[in-house]
């Protein structure tokens, strides 16, 4: 029988989860964990970590991902102590609105840092051990706005966009090398990330009881990790019934 993502039967699989202190990162690393998973649980907010991994086990590994150099830095240590993760879920990122015409150079570098530059960091600093032991599965957590448009959604849009052109490339560049990778494509999902919108002032945004929880993404994460390794699941969207 094929065995599940990780490949390393017998001993417990290693889930890194980059977001891990709110939201859909922190439902993921609770979900996996309580399915067995070695959780390392990244994001900046080292407080915040400290309580997921209070739940979780594991370990914390705080790093700002649009910082290449802590990216490697942190994959230095942790593949110092030969812990190649079995699981990469990359969740962290950023979600600003404004018009196209009040979109700042800054505001779109801020969501293009967090959101395509972070993976892309995360995934370059650990992908060539996965590569070299031939097993491991990247999941990114794109959006919907990476393939429909939405008004005010410029900068975020350009960056899930990009990510889902990031994701297909990788798609092909693993094929037959043990390594997979899948994209999670949620709708509006009832976390922290829309506190500072207030959706539910707002007739232009969802109201939060119609939005997906965390929790459903994180069994999407959850499914894709639980595959054979000989099966891949590219693309996974999420959306209310
Ligand atoms: N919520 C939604 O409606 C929705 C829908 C579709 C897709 N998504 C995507 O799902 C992912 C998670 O969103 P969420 O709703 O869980 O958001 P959230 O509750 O605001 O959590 C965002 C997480 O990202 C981390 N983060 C942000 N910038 C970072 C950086 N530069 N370096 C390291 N960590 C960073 C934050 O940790 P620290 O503050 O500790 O750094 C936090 O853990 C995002 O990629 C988002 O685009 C969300």
């Amino acid at each position: 029988m094929a065995r599940a993502a990780g490949g390393r039967s017998g001993s417990a699989r290693t889930a890194l989860v980059t977001g891990a202190s709110r939201g859909i990162g922190r439902a993921t690393a609770e979900r996996l964990a309580a399915e067995g998973w070695d959780i390392v649980a990244c994001g900046r907010d080292e407080a915040r970590l400290d309580l997921v991994v209070g739940a979780t086990g594991g370990r914390a590994l705080p790093f700002d991902v649009s910082d290449g150099g802590a990216v490697s830095a942190a994959a230095k240590s942790l593949l110092s102590s030969d812990m190649v993760p079995d699981l990469l879920v990359l969740s962290a990122g950023v979600f600003d609105l404004a018009p196209v015409h009040e979109t700042t150079s800054e505001l779109l570098d801020r969501n293009l840092d967090a959101n395509l530059r972070g993976p892309f960091h995360v995934v370059r600093a650990f992908l060539p051990p996965m590569l070299a032991r031939g097993s491991g599965l990247v999941v990114m957590i794109g959006s919907v706005s990476g393939r429909r448009a939405f008004p005010g959604n410029g900068a975020y849009s350009a960056s899930k966009f990009g990510l889902r052109g990031f994701h297909e490339v990788l798609v092909e560049e693993l094929r037959g090398t043990g390594v997979r990778a899948s994209l999670v494509e949620p709708g509006a999902v009832d976390t922290p990330l829309w506190d500072v919108l207030d959706p539910d002032t707002r007739a232009d945004l969802p109201d939060r009881k119609q939005m997906l929880r965390a929790d459903d993404v994180a069994g999407a994460v959850s499914y894709l990790a639980g595959l054979p390794e000989d099966v891949s699941v590219p693309l996974i969207q999420i959306q209310r019934a």
